[in-house]
């Protein structure tokens, strides 16, 4: 792929455009952002590092859309990250004018691009991207069950003290308080972690998955995450532009699967170069069906609040 541009160049665009530059995933990277000099700043920041780490890509930061042209893939990280006390879901009426703003220019510049979304409330700023872009559904793609399943198998390798490599895992639903670990899916070298665990040590790292965002938003106070969500969008990009059909967790518009309707939630995917390619419908127990369900129906009301 030619050319990946990001959007916002705060945190976790700027370690994006770091990461894609190690991995040599593009040509050409653009960071934009609304503040004069920062995407400029980062960006010949991190191409200086390139005779070091040994990568080609050239980096660029701009403030104006026409230098995005052409663009393969868009990851949009522009908006306000959360601050101790605040939920995702704060952030809403903020991000989506801030995100229905870039998605509109994003579009005029890139027809063709597949759109990677990443600012919260995920779920909802997806909706934004798929409603100002009139985009098909499968090329916007939100970004959060990677990362949450990244926690999920940390959590459960530093209690078991057994290597992530052999820890595979899959959370679903809202990237929110209601997302949905699934335990029956979640297996150490193919056995079931119900066999490693007892049910109150699974519950607790659980709850300390869904808390996963907000532990670190308490340690930094004036930020939030972004080594790990860079980690993740970045594993998203890998899939696509090496046409990789990975099944991966990511944020999808759902039409009847898992028997939800109209509304953003996190269900595998098989992502490849068209961007979501098919929704995987695993068979869930009857209560991971219903946590989903009502995680989906969480988004389902806040999509109904937006103003756009
Ligand atoms: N999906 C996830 O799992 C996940 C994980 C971490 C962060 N996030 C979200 O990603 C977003 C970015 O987080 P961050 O830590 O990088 O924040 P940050 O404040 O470091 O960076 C955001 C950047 O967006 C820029 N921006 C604001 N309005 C803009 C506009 N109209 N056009 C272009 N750029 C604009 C800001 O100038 C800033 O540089 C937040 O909404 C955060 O909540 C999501």
């Amino acid at each position: 792929m030619k050319k990946i541009t990001i959007a916002g160049a705060g945190n976790v665009g700027a370690t994006t455009a770091q990461r894609l530059a190690e991995k040599q995933l593009s040509e050409e990277i653009v960071l934009i952002d609304i503040i004069e000099g920062l995407p400029q700043g980062k960006a010949l920041d991190i191409w200086q590092s390139g005779p070091v780490e040994l990568f080609d890509t050239k980096i660029t930061g701009t403030n104006y859309y026409k230098d995005t042209a052409d663009s393969g893939i868009v990851i949009i990280t522009s908006g306000l990250p959360r601050k101790p006390g605040m939920t995702r879901d704060d952030l809403m009426n903020a991000n989506a004018d801030i995100v229905k703003s870039v998605t509109e220019k994003i579009v005029e510049h890139s027809p063709q691009c597949i759109i990677i979304m990443v600012s919260n409330p995920l779920d909802v700023m997806s909706y934004v991207a798929l409603k100002i872009s009139g985009f098909e559904k499968h090329r916007i793609i939100g970004m959060a069950g990677i990362l949450d399943t990244s926690r999920f198998r940390l959590f459960l390798s530093q209690e078991l003290k057994i290597s992530i490599r052999d820890i595979d895992a899959m959370v679903l639903g809202g990237h929110g308080d209601s997302m949905v670990p699934l335990i029956g899916y979640s297996t150490i070298g193919g056995v079931t972690i119900s066999k490693f665990l007892n049910e109150k040590k699974i519950k607790e790292i659980v709850e300390r998955t869904k808390n996963g965002g907000i532990e670190i938003v308490n340690y930094l106070k004036t930020g939030s995450a972004y080594y790990a969500p860079s980690s993740a969008a970045v594993e998203m990009v890998d899939a696509i532009i090496k046409n990789k059909k990975r099944i991966l967790p990511c944020s999808a518009w759902l039409e009847g699967e898992y028997g939800i309707n109209n509304t953003f939630c996190g269900v595998p995917v098989k992502l490849g170069s068209k961007g979501i390619e098919q929704i995987i419908e695993l068979e869930l127990s009857h209560d991971e069906l219903n946590a989903l369900k009502i995680s989906a129906n969480e988004v389902s009301k806040n999509i109904k609040k937006l103003k756009l």
